[in-house]
């Protein structure tokens, strides 16, 4: 039998006998054969290399990745450090490694029963570093930390939502400036804001190489029951411009393309979003999306969601009287109008005094847009532009279901507003939207991060939607030329 296959055995052994409850405290998902082939397979060569393990489980992912050098002969000497903290596991790993050492003399390996974190922070410490690390690390959210692991992690000045994220981060502190660091994680750390601080460190650190995105949540961990969205990253200290991004449901049947890392990570995010395409066709969308230079911010606007939340309102009023204003609720937009008639158990009105009054619109343009995108709705966005006319010398204030898009607190001119509208109103965007943000959710940070067509841009398509002068297929074409 061949060392890969006897490693493979002993991992299915253990996971076989690995109690569930244990499974689930440790995180003990390990990696089947032909994901850590593939995986070992990403490394670039190298010589003398020193090799890390973090979370090695039975000591597979290590292991694939030295045999893969040491029967290439492409390596003189090779080191493999593997950390686990679980004491169960030791035996097999060290089982694991022998057999490696016995066919291969340039082979050493060491095997540390401790904390990755601690084990960290004392290589740091110490100056050692590796040329190739390997993780699939626990995936386990961070309120679950000891004490002890909280002071460390503060020492090593990591602070990430995650422990795979921790991992993901102790990892690249400590690489080589030549180092590539593989991993297969959660896809969750590439969206969202929660992960922002992690991304924008990770990205000042070190470079994605490679993203493999696994289609359906179902088949990598599937012996497991674990239906996360997972990805393959490959992170390297080297410069590199170009980002190579893997689709496949399973193994088979991937397609692969390279990408610029400014069409997979835009310029003008600030919130350093990751962009997978999930269809090779989503290369032209892309493309037209990354091209646009400007944003919220740039165009100086600001997103917030409404502030009046219905239930806990007290100021709501069905009387007509002078000292109220509008409500607006997300019943209200219909298809892309606004029509304040529609009858509902909702009060129509909220008074006008100095607790509601920062709640409460002046007479202006903005766009308003629903927090959540419905089965009925066509497009994720669903937005309209609130006219100044359409407040009928009324004040209007906006209930929490919505966000709406204004100028510190002030309305758009509305050539702005109108062009803008039509940019979130568009194909390309939506489609980008689908394919990036899995949920039915749009948040304030989502649209934040949009890239967006230039000022000039958006005003004159406003303008020609204004006057009237422009055909609705024709606009789509202006606004990403
Ligand atoms: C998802 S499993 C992966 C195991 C193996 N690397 C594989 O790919 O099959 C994660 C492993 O990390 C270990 N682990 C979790 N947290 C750890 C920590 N803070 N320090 C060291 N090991 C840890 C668990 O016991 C478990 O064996």
């Amino acid at each position: 039998m061949k060392i890969i296959e006897e490693i493979e055995k002993t991992r299915q052994k253990v996971s076989l006998n690995n109690e569930i409850y244990k499974q689930k405290l440790y995180e003990q998902y390990f990696t089947p054969l032909d994901i850590t082939k593939y995986m070992s397979n990403l490394f670039s060569d190298g010589n003398n290399l020193k090799i890390l393990d973090a979370g090695a489980g039975v000591g597979n992912l290590g292991a694939v990745t030295a045999i893969r050098y040491l029967e290439k002969k492409s390596t003189n000497n090779l080191e493999l450090t593997l950390i686990e903290w679980d004491e169960r596991l030791i035996p097999t790993i060290k089982s694991n490694m022998k057999i490696i050492k016995k066919q291969y003399d340039s082979f050493t390996y060491k095997v540390f029963n401790e904390n990755f974190y601690f084990f960290g922070k004392n290589y740091l410490d110490k100056g050692l570093i590796f040329d190739r690390i390997i993780l699939n690390p626990p995936y386990s959210i961070i309120s679950k930390s000891t004490e002890e692991e909280i002071k460390i992690l503060k020492e090593l000045e990591i602070k990430t939502p995650n422990a795979y994220t921790n991992f993901l981060e102790l990892g690249y502190k400590l690489l080589s400036d030549n180092g590539e660091l593989v991993a297969i994680v959660p896809r969750s750390f590439c969206n969202g804001t929660r992960f922002t601080n992690f991304r924008l460190k990770l990205l000042e650190n070190c470079n994605i190489e490679f993203i493999h995105s696994f289609v359906s949540r179902k088949e990598v961990f599937k012996e497991y029951g674990i239906f996360q969205e997972i990805v393959i990253i490959k992170l390297t200290k080297k410069k590199v411009d170009k980002v190579t991004i893997c689709i496949s449901d399973k193994l088979t049947k991937t397609r692969c393309e390279e990408f610029h890392k400014n069409e997979v990570i835009f310029i003008n995010d600030r919130y350093k979003f990751i962009h997978i395409p999930d269809k090779v066709s989503d290369r032209q969308n892309l493309e037209k999306i990354s091209k646009l230079t400007s944003s919220l911010k740039e165009l100086g606007l600001n997103i917030s969601t409404g502030k009046v939340v219905e239930y806990r309102e007290p100021y709501l009023t069905n009387s007509k009287e002078n000292d109220v204003a509008i409500m607006l609720y997300q019943r209200n937009l219909v298809n892309n109008t606004i029509d304040f008639n529609i009858k509902s158990k909702s009060k129509s009105y909220i008074f006008k005094n100095e607790l509601t009054i920062n709640k409460i619109l002046e007479p202006g343009n903005y766009i308003i847009m629903k927090r959540m995108s419905y089965k009925e709705n066509k497009k994720r966005v669903s937005s309209v532009v609130l006219k100044k006319e359409d407040f009928n010398n009324k004040n209007i204030a906006i209930e929490n279901h919505l966000n709406y898009i204004h100028n510190n607190g002030k309305g758009l001119e509305l050539q702005l507003a109108l062009g803008l509208n039509a940019f979130l109103n568009s194909e390309i965007l939506d489609i980008h939207i689908r394919r990036f943000n899995g949920h039915t959710q749009i948040n304030a940070s989502d649209i934040i991060s949009l890239p967006m067509p230039s000022y000039e841009t958006l005003y004159n398509v406003g303008k020609l939607i204004l006057e009237n002068k422009i055909e609705k297929d024709k606009i789509q074409e202006l606004l990403y030329k």
